[in-house]
This record gives structure tokens, C-alpha cells and sequence, in this order.
């Protein structure tokens, strides 16, 4: 098969072929046993997604990909819908005939709007040979077409229930959940939100089969990954490996191996240093969406969680308390620390602020920051760079 799958060759229409070869519950059931989990950084089981959202009531059901790729560090996104977006829409196709969906939407970052014109070409194209729209590939029972969103610059809105109020022309700001999105998501309607990743993975289990993604990877973090890589290594850019490598064997592949410390998830990630390079990047070790973010000896760790931190402030959404005021805490205490006066209580306290955002905050933005600040304040005070 080559050595690289997900981005491989690709013949437009064989994941639709595949899928429409088997019933609607069979592709769920295909999409199920392949074991794969979503790529968009939580890691929720598609298939389990699919199968709420078919047997969810109502007969209008939405499919949206997720291509707001907000998280720094992550670009491989980018690349799929750059260099493979037959894959991308096809997959999404699959979903729309297995959960019983005639639209699609991709709600697309608004950085990326320079791909507009080439991704709705290629849509065209989809149309005009009965990939897309009415009766596809002359199956009557199954119509669908997709449209694009384009998103307006926000973070969160990523996070999928900010994202269904953005398309629904309100201010992205997460809902409380549940419902489920799959219960009720766009316009109260049954929806499955998947990353753009994970719908070409989709296409690449119907055409190769569920047995051969599970054969690969962990048993509880199956098949092949989308890495985006960058920071201090010899080259930088989107690798495709198996789920589960170690940050040792990632780094000897990228040219990494001078690294001191390695950012896993982006900013709402996890920071691991040298003694730590032996663990799985996986759902239950370093779980990620792809972004590696790597640092050599001589930068400035602290700098980069007063980074971060800057971009969380700027990114909350206000909504909630412990995110709009914890954020800029957080980036308070980091810029005391780097001018050298903050006492041990201080210390304990923002760890706890950290650690309290987790379990308060409304989503995952503010949830996550716990991790990397935790994380990197560690490093710092092992002292494995300046
Ligand atoms: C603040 C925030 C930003 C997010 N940004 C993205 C994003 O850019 N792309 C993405 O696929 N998922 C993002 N997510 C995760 C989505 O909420 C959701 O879990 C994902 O789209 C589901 O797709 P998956 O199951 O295929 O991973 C974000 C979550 C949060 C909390």
C-alpha cells in the first residue's frame, strides 16, 4: 500500500461506491468496528457518533465538518482539504447516507477562505458527475449536497456547539450540553460534527476496510494520524504515522532529537521533556488533535505559556466566569513569575486556579488550560531549557 495511506493516491467516488454497497447500518457498523476516534482532539468514538445520530427521532439530520483549525501548531487540516478534498467530501457523503442526512457543511476557518473558490469547484465538479446532489450515482433513495460556511477568525469556535451558533448567525459561544449535538445540533436538528481528518479517515476505512485501520495503531487508539509538526526540528511539516509512536520515535522521524521539550495537543496541550519522551502519543497516554509543537534548549518555556495564555484571553468567549476572569490570572501570574516575584503560595494557588478551571468553565477552552499550564510550569522548574 505505499508508505503513506492517508495521504496517498485517491480515485474520487470510491469510499461513496463502497458505502453505497452496503446498507446504511453496515457502514456504521464498518465505521464502529474500525475502531476509529475522532480527530478533532477529544478522540470521541465516529461510529458510536454516527449511530446516535441515526437513531436520534426526526428526519432532517446534518452533517458539518469541522475545518475551523484554530488550534496553534495544527495545519494538517489545511493540507487535506488542500491537496485531497474529493477525500474530505466523500467521507462526509458517507455520513450522510449512513445517518439518513441530505445536507452537509463544511464551516470552514476563516483564514483558509483563499481555498474557497478551488473547494467549491471541486463541489461542482462532484454535482455534474452525480457524486453530489439528487439521487447520487443514481440511487434514488439518497440525496445530498454540501455547502461551505466560511467561519469569522474565532477560536472557539471550534469547539463544535459554538460553531452551530456561528452557522446559525449568532455569536459563537458554546451551548450547555446536553443535548448532544447529535440529538440536537444545527437548527435543533440530529448533527454529527466531525474533524476534517476524520472524514477522510472515514474514506479511507471503506476503501481499505475497518480490519485493516484497527490492525494498526493501539486497541485503544486505532490506525493512522495526521501530525503537524514545527518548532526546533530539521523538518517541519505533516506527517502521517500510527497513532500510539512515542515522542522519541516521532522526534527521530522528524529530526527532533536535540528537543527539550515537546508541546502535544497545541495550547491546550500537554508539555512532555526528555525524561518523558518514551510515552504514547494516544487517547490513554498524550492524547492529540496533531499539533507538535517542539522547543530546543534555549527557549524561554515560561515565554511560551505567557503565549498561550495571552491567546486564551484573547479567545474566551466571556460567557462563563472561571474562563473569562481565570484566563487572565493565569497570564497575570505567568508575567510574575518571569519577573522573578511570586512566593511558592502563589504558585500552589494558580495551580489550583488551573486545576478548578477544569471542572468550572463552560467548555473545553477553558477546561484545558489546566494542562498546559501545569505542564509547562513543570518543565520550567526542571529547569530542561532557559
Ligand atoms: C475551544 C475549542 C476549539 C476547538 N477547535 C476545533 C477545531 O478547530 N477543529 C476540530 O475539528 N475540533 C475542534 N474542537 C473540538 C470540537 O468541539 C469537536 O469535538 C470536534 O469537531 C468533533 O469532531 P471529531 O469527533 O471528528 O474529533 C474544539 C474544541 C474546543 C473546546
Amino acid at each position: 500500500m505505499g508508505d503513506r495511506v492517508i495521504l496517498g493516491p485517491y480515485a474520487p467516488g470510491t469510499a461513496v461506491d463502497a458505502a453505497l454497497d452496503q446498507r446504511r447500518s453496515d457502514v456504521v457498523m464498518t465505521v464502529r468496528e474500525s475502531g476509529l476516534r475522532g480527530r478533532g482532539g477529544a478522540g470521541f468514538p465516529t461510529g458510536t457518533k454516527w449511530m446516535l445520530a441515526a437513531a436520534a427521532a426526526g428526519d432532517e439530520k446534518y452533517v458539518i465538518c469541522n475545518a475551523d483549525e484554530g488550534e496553534p501548531g495544527t495545519f494538517k487540516d489545511r493540507v487535506l482539504l488542500q491537496e485531497y478534498p474529493d477525500l474530505v467530501f466523500d467521507g462526509m457523503v458517507t455520513a450522510g447516507y449512513a445517518i439518513g442526512a441530505k445536507e452537509g457543511y463544511v464551516y470552514l476557518r476563516a483564514e483558509y477562505r483563499y481555498m474557497l473558490d478551488a473547494l467549491e469547484n471541486v463541489l461542482e465538479k462532484m454535482r455534474s458527475e452525480g457524486r453530489l446532489g439528487n439521487a447520487i450515482r443514481g440511487r434514488e433513495d439518497f440525496d445530498f449536497d454540501i455547502h461551505i460556511h466560511l467561519g469569522s477568525g474565532a477560536y472557539v469556535c471550534g469547539e463544535e456547539s459554538a460553531l452551530i451558533e456561528s452557522m446559525e448567525g449568532r455569536r459563537g459561544e458554546p451551548r450547555i450540553r446536553p443535548p448532544f449535538p447529535v440529538v440536537a445540533g444545527y437548527l435543533n436538528k440530529p448533527t454529527v460534527v466531525n474533524n476534517v481528518e476524520t472524514f477522510a479517515l472515514v474514506s479511507r476505512v471503506m476503501e481499505h476496510g475497518a480490519d485493516w485501520f484497527r490492525g494498526i495503531g493501539t486497541e485503544e487508539s486505532a490506525g493512522l494520524k495526521l501530525y503537524s509538526v514545527s518548532g526546533d526540528v530539521q523538518e517541519p511539516g505533516v506527517y502521517e504515522l500510527p497513532m500510539g509512536i512515542t515522542v522519541n520515535a516521532l522526534l527521530e522521524t522528524v529530526g527532533g532529537t536535540d528537543a527539550a521539550a515537546v508541546q502535544i495537543g497545541g495550547a491546550s496541550g500537554t508539555m512532555v521533556t526528555r525524561r518523558e519522551f518514551d510515552r504514547k502519543i494516544a487517547f490513554e497516554d498524550i492524547a492529540t488533535g496533531g499539533s507538535i509543537i517542539v522547543f530546543g534548549p534555549e527557549r524561554n518555556l515560561l515565554g511560551v505559556l505567557e503565549n498561550f495564555l495571552e491567546f486564551f484571553a484573547e479567545e474566551s468567549c466571556g460567557q462563563c466566569t472561571p474562563c473569562r476572569l481565570g484566563t487572565m490570572r493565569l497570564l497575570e501570574g505567568v508575567r510574575d513569575l518571569q519577573n522573578g516575584s511570586v512566593e511558592p503560595e502563589r504558585i500552589d494557588a494558580l495551580r489550583n486556579l488551573a486545576d478548578s478551571m477544569a471542572i468550572s468553565a463552560k467548555c473545553g477552552l477553558g477546561q484545558s488550560c489546566n494542562a498546559p499550564f501545569g505542564s509547562i510550569l513543570d518543565a520550567h522548574l526542571e529547569g530542561v531549557a532557559r
